[in-house]
C-alpha cells in the first residue's frame, strides 16, 4: 500500500558493529509499509576512519544537510579498542551532527513490554541534546605531568534549556496524563540545576493544565525501577538523559527495544533517527541483534516526514511482535529469533 506520492530522501549511516544489520531491517520494514524512500548510504564510522582518517568531512556534512532525514545505526569502536581514539567517532560524527544540525531534542519513548519491570508503563524522555557536559567545554593543563588538571564543564544556556523544556511541556499537553517531571541534581549542581528549575517553574505557568514535579536523578533511578508508571514526560539534561535512557530501555524489555529521534523542531534541516543502543561489537555479525529499536526509530522518522499512517501501522505491527517475543510461551522467544527473522515478521504483518 503506497501512502502517497511524496518521495523522501533519506541518508543512511549504518556505521559500526550491529549498526548496518539493524538499519537493514528498519529499511526493509519501511519499504514493506509502502513508503517511497530514496536512500543514500554514507560510508562513515570506524572502517572509514581507519581507512582514510575521515570522520565527517565538511562536504559530507553539507550534503547531509540536503536530505529530508538521516537514519543512523550506531558508531563507535569496541570498548577498549584504541585503534580509534575514544570520542573520535562519538564526538566527531554523532555529536557533531547533533550540534551542527541543531537537533536540540532527543526524544526517547518507552513502553514496558509484558513481563518487563516497566510492563504497562508508558513514558517519554526528552533529553536536551546540544549542551551540558556534552558541549565539549574544558581541557587539560600540564597534561601528562603529576600536576595534571582536566576539566569538563557543563554548558547550560537559558535559550537551550528553555526550548527543550517548552518542547517537553507541549508534548505533555498532547499525552493523556498531562504530567511532566524535571530530573536533575539541583542539590549538588546548584548553578545548572538552578537555571533548569527556574526555567521549568516559569514555563509551567504557561501550561496550567499540566502537572509537574521534580526528582533528583539518583532518586529517579530508584523510581524508574520500582514505580515506572509514575512517569509521563521526563525532561532532563544531556548526560542524565543518556544514562537514564539506557536504564529505561533495560526495564522496558531490553536496550534492543529503545528508539530515539534527534529532532530539529524548527525544521531548519534534517532530523536524525537512531536506536538508543550502540554498536554492540560483542554481538555484531552473529545475526542476533534486536532490530526493534531501529525499526521503531524508523517509524519515528516516518512520523516526522508526515507519513503518520505508515508509522502507525509499523508501530502496531511492532507492538504485536513485541508482545509475542516477550511471551515465554511464544514458540520463537527473543533469543531464538534472528535479526532478519524479526524484520521479516514485522514486514509480513504490514
Ligand atoms: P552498546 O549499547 O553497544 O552495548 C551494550 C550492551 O547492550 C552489549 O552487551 C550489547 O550486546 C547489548 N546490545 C546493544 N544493542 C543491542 C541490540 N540491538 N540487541 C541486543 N543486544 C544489544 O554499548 P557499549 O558497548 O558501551 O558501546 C559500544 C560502542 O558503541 C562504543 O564505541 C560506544 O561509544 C558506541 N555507542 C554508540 C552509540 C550510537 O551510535 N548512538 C550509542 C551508544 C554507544
Ligand atoms: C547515545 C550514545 C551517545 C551519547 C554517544 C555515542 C555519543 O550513548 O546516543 O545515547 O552519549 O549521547
Ligand atoms: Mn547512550
Amino acid at each position: 500500500m503506497s501512502s502517497g506520492s511524496t518521495r523522501h530522501r533519506v541518508a543512511v549511516i549504518g556505521g559500526d558493529g550491529i549498526g548496518p544489520e539493524v538499519c537493514a531491517e528498519a529499511l526493509k520494514v519501511v519499504t514493506a509499509a509502502g513508503v517511497d524512500l530514496e536512500v543514500t548510504d554514507f560510508d562513515l564510522g570506524a572502517a572509514r576512519y581507519l581507512r582514510d582518517g575521515s570522520v565527517l568531512p565538511d562536504d559530507v556534512l553539507a550534503e547531509l544537510r540536503t536530505f529530508d532525514a538521516i537514519l543512523l545505526g550506531a558508531v563507535g569502536p569496541p570498548v577498549g579498542d584504541t585503534s580509534v581514539p575514544p570520542g573520535t567517532l562519538e564526538r566527531g560524527l554523532l555529536l557533531r551532527l547533533r550540534f551542527e544540525l541543531d537537533l536540540y531534542v532527543n526524544l526517547r519513548p518507552f513502553a514496558g513490554v509484558p513481563g518487563s519491570i516497566a510492563a504497562g508503563a508508558d513514558f517519554v524522555v526528552i533529553r536536551e541534546n546540544t549542551e551540558g557536559t556534552y558541549a565539549g567545554e574544558g581541557g587539560f593543563l600540564r597534561k601528562g605531568t603529576a600536576a595534571e588538571v582536566a576539566t569538563q564543564g557543563s554548558v547550560n544556556t537559558r535559550m537551550g534549556v528553555e526550548r527543550c523544556v517548552r518542547f517537553a511541556f507541549e508534548l505533555a499537553g498532547r499525552r493523556p496524563d498531562h504530567h511532566l517531571t524535571l530530573v536533575h541534581k539541583t542539590n549538588v549542581l546548584t548553578f545548572a540545576g538552578d537555571l533548569w528549575s527556574r526555567t521549568v517553574t516559569e514555563v509551567a505557568t504557561e501550561y496550567p493544565d499540566i502537572t509537574w514535579d521534580y526528582n533528583h536523578v539518583d532518586a529517579a533511578c530508584i523510581y524508574l525501577v520500582d514505580q515506572p508508571a509514575r512517569y509521563d514526560v521526563i525532561v532532563t539534561d544531556n548526560l542524565f538523559g543518556d544514562i537514564l535512557t539506557d536504564l529505561a530501555g533495560v526495564i522496558s524489555g531490553g536496550i534492543g527495544f529503545a528508539a530515539s529521534a534527534n529532532l530539529n523542531p524548527a525544521r531548519t534541516g534534517p532530523s536524525l533517527f537512531e536506536p538508543v543502543h550502540g554498536a554492540a561489537h560483542d554481538i555484531a555479525g552473529q545475526g542476533i541483534a534486536n532490530p526493534l529499536a531501529a525499526i521503531h526509530s524508523a517509524a519515528l522518522m516516518l512520523q516526522h516526514l508526515g507519513e503518520g499512517d505508515a508509522a502507525e501501522r509499523i508501530l502496531g505491527a511492532l507492538s504485536v511482535q513485541t508482545n509475542d517475543m516477550s511471551n515465554p510461551d511464544f514458540p520463537n522467544s527473543n533469543e531464538q529469533l534472528s535479526t532478519t527473522a524479526v524484520g521479516d515478521a514485522i514486514a509480513e504483518r504490514l
